[in-house]
């Protein structure tokens, strides 16, 4: 395993004459929880989208546990281990509970589309251990016994957390989280720390997570890097970062 899961050097892309987001290093080691934070229109969504393949960089490159996968697809780059969770809630709201994290988990399926197609028996042997691990993953976020409900009839807050469920379906190395507790109220958001944490401990996962709620930044994240207009104001340790006067004023907005 390399010094850092994930390592970003000089990081950056335009979208014309805008610099979305310029010169981010991040060095976050395995293991870690690492908050992203910065006022609206910061670039930390940019962010992900660039460490997703959802952009493709304009500078810099990136490396997960060591590995340049500067220029992959999403789909190279889910493959290689970087999954996310959006800022607006993206599930599949007509498919059950079960069905959204047995989805983020078919590439983990041995058998190919014909197979599928004709549910040969070593498909119904494989689909009922993905069951079982989905049930498994289901159950951490206390989502068991709702497994058969539909996505959309689950309140906000275990949509959020089905969210991050089916993220982890993957077996990803890192974990990115788009303001995971948006619109929480403080139960749920408290829940959601515990929950994250738990994730952590549990499947040796490494998250970068982007909040606006400092309350869970502060209680969960290690170090922080603050963007603003795209660039790092400041970054290090959570609580002297968060006293950083720079900071509290791109906050305020002075
Ligand atoms: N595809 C795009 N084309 C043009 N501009 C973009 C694109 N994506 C992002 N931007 C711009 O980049 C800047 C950063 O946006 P981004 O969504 O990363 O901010 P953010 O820090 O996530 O903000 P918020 O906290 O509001 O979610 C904004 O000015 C945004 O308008
Ligand atoms: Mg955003």
């Amino acid at each position: 395993m390399s010094e850092f899961m994930l390592e970003t050097q000089n990081l950056g892309i335009s979208f014309g004459g805008l610099k979305a987001a310029q010169d981010v290093n991040l060095k976050i080691k395995p293991k870690e929880l690492y908050g992203l934070i910065g006022p609206n229109g910061a670039g930390k969504t940019t962010v992900f989208n660039m460490l997703t393949g959802v952009y493709l960089p304009t500078t810099g490159r990136f490396f997960l546990d060591g590995e340049d996968l500067t220029g992959k697809s999403t789909v190279e780059i889910s493959r290689h281990g970087i999954s996310r969770t959006f800022q607006n809630i993206r599930l599949f709201t007509n498919l059950s509970v079960i069905d959204n994290v047995l989805v983020g988990m078919t590439n983990r399926l041995p058998c190919n589309m014909f197979e599928s197609m004709f549910r040969l028996p070593r498909h119904f042997r494989t689909e009922k251990e993905l069951r079982a691990a989905a049930r498994e993953l289901l159950n951490v976020f206390g989502l068991d016994e709702e497994r058969r409900s539909l996505a959309s009839n689950l309140p906000y807050g275990k949509q959020r957390k089905l969210e991050i469920a089916r993220a982890l379906a993957t077996q990803p190395k890192l974990l990115l989280l788009d303001e995971p507790a948006a619109g929480m109220n403080p139960h749920e958001t408290a829940e959601l720390t515990e929950t994250i944490r738990f994730v952590r401990d549990h499947f040796d996962m490494t998250v970068l997570l982007i909040e606006h709620d400092m309350s869970l930044v502060s209680g969960l994240c290690d170090r922080v890097t603050v963007l603003n207009f795209g660039t790092t104001l400041a970054q290090g340790e959570t609580s002297e970062v968060l006293h950083n006067p720079e900071v509290v004023r791109a906050y305020l907005g002075d």
